[in-house]
């Protein structure tokens, strides 16, 4: 086999390890599942060492199962999930399971960080204080947990716990470092004011690194447990959202990325911080250097199709419930749903907001209701695009990954929902790919992410809007767009009587 590098996914149910060769082909690629745990409504959790474990067994199973031979992997780096809280003690053991990005239990820390900085701290960190950002975790486990607190020598966002266990280095790249909102996005350190103000001790924060930082080679003993070579070296790597965007090929504000995962994404290339989203998208630091990225999120995405198939249509195999979703109408024969089911977090920062089907009709089928929960995701979308639209952005066209691009239906109708062409990649690979560019690039095999994107990153097809859909979905948005604002108020009551 040839030379290769190691893209590891750090996902919120499992990793996923893609050895690419120099031509950016995937060579093999093993994954491994993890739990998740949710010990009180809202809560969502995960066991750092599992994350360490799994990778271990995909990259073991490469090496075994799969023959990539350990002297041709030439280095390794990582994408990970968000915002997770990673606690460590002075020894570095982990002190409490990591909380992760869907974790709501910190509506009352976003609250105290908005009234005791309000605009202050959007123009410092680029982000408002949602609940999945690290910082009100840290806020809480302070408040919470304050014998934790007391032990907590550093925090870690997920892939750079995986990382430190694979070096013994700690540190957190740029695009991380802004998800904690404790970076000031203008100057790019830590910010001093906003750790003085919520009593952060600067010392628990870890170095700063950029994404292809080469922060050495494995240790002997992290060598000795995998059968990874201790000449192979490790690069800083990113977040799932900005590898995403690179292994799609993003590089340029034109092309937008719209990425269907269990949350979804709208993202976009920034070549500076913009001021004038005043938080309604998150801000963040790129790995491609001096570049950043703005995106909302939408929180239940590929969550809403796969929460409406277990609860609904247990024994129908997924690809059916989405290809029947294409004998519905536009318009879902008259069905309108919201994917506010776990809450949302863009454009309408709300924990509490609940999904809704409207216009339940006797003669609609389970083939209506799945195309209701496809377009109503995909019009949650059009609201995030609609904040740079109201920033006169140009946008030619948007890049499909993820869930929504496994499917023509889904394609066609991102196309007429956005009105803008939507493309799919040839063998696309998500955010594992971007990990292994940031490899490839900070090897030096290619110059820059552009040309190494170039070798990389293929278009496969392009959907163009249909005319008579984009009238039809423009009518319908207009209704979509009251939904939020009529069912708040209904859904903040309903959450009294949950169990
Ligand atoms: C982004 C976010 C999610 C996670 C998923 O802010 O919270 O997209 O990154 O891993």
């Amino acid at each position: 086999m040839a030379e290769c590098v190691l893209g590891v996914d750090l996902g919120t149910s499992a990793v996923k390890v893609s050895a690419v060769d120099r031509e950016g082909n995937v060579i093999a690629q093993e994954s491994f599942d993890y739990p998740l745990s949710h010990p009180k409504s809202g809560y969502s959790e995960q066991n750092p060492n599992d994350w360490v474990m799994s990778t271990t067994v995909a990259i073991v199973r490469l090496i075994l199962d799969d023959k990539v031979s350990t002297s041709d992997i030439k280095g390794i780096s990582y994408s990970g999930q968000m915002h997770g809280l990673v606690s460590l003690d002075k020894e570095h053991d982990v002190i409490r399971p990591a909380i992760l990005w869907n974790d709501t239990r910190t509506t009352k820390q976003r609250h105290e960080i908005d009234d005791q900085m309000g605009d202050d701290f959007v123009k410092i960190t680029g982000n408002r204080p949602l609940e999945g950002f690290t910082l009100p975790k840290i806020l809480w486990v302070k408040e919470n947990e304050p014998e934790n607190w007391k032990k907590t020598a550093v925090i870690l966002t997920p892939k750079d716990y995986v990382r430190y266990r694979m070096t013994g280095k700690l540190g957190i790249d740029y695009s991380d470092a802004t998800g904690t909102t404790l970076l000031d996005i203008h100057t790019n350190e830590w910010s001093k004011q906003i750790c003085e103000k919520f009593g952060i001790s600067m010392s628990v924060l870890p170095p700063l690194i950029k994404s292809t930082t080469d922060v050495g080679t494995i240790t002997k003993e992290y060598a000795e447990f995998s059968g990874l070579k201790t000449t192979t070296q490790v690069f800083g790597g990113g977040a799932d959202n900005a590898c995403g965007a690179l292994g799609a090929g993003i590089l340029s504000p034109k092309v937008v990325l719209s990425s269907i995962g269990t949350s979804g994404v709208i993202l976009k290339y920034e070549d500076r911080p913009v001021d004038a989203y005043h938080g309604r998208v998150q801000m963040e630091d790129h790995v491609v250097p001096g570049a950043y990225y703005s995106m909302g999120v939408t929180l239940a995405a590929g969550y809403s199709l796969s929460w409406f198939k277990d609860t609904f249509c247990q024994d129908i195999p997924f690809t059916k419930v989405i290809s029947g979703a294409a004998s519905s109408t536009v318009g879902a024969n008259g069905l309108l749903f919201s994917p506010y089911i776990v809450g949302e977090r863009a454009p309408y920062a709300d924990a509490d907001i609940r999904g809704s089907f409207l216009g339940i009709d006797a003669t609609q089928d389970r083939n209506d209701f799945a195309r209701a929960v496809i377009e109503g995701v995909t019009f949650s979308f059009r609201d995030i695009l609609n904040i740079y639209r109201e920033q006169n952005a140009d946008i030619d066209e948007i890049v499909s990954i993820g869930g929504g691009s496994k499917s023509d239906l889904w394609l066609q109708i991102q196309a007429d929902i956005f009105n803008t062409p939507v493309k799919k990649l040839a063998n696309e690979q998500g955010p594992g790919m971007g990990a292994a560019m940031i490899v490839a690039v900070g090897l030096g095999w290619y110059p820059d992410f552009k040309a190494c994107a170039e070798k990389f990153v293929h278009i496969a097809e392009v959907h163009n809007p249909i005319s008579a859909n984009v009238a039809k979905y423009d009518q319908l948005y207009e209704i979509y767009q009251q939904v939020y604002l009529q069912t708040a108020e209904i859904s903040h009551e309903l959450q009294k009587f949950k169990k």
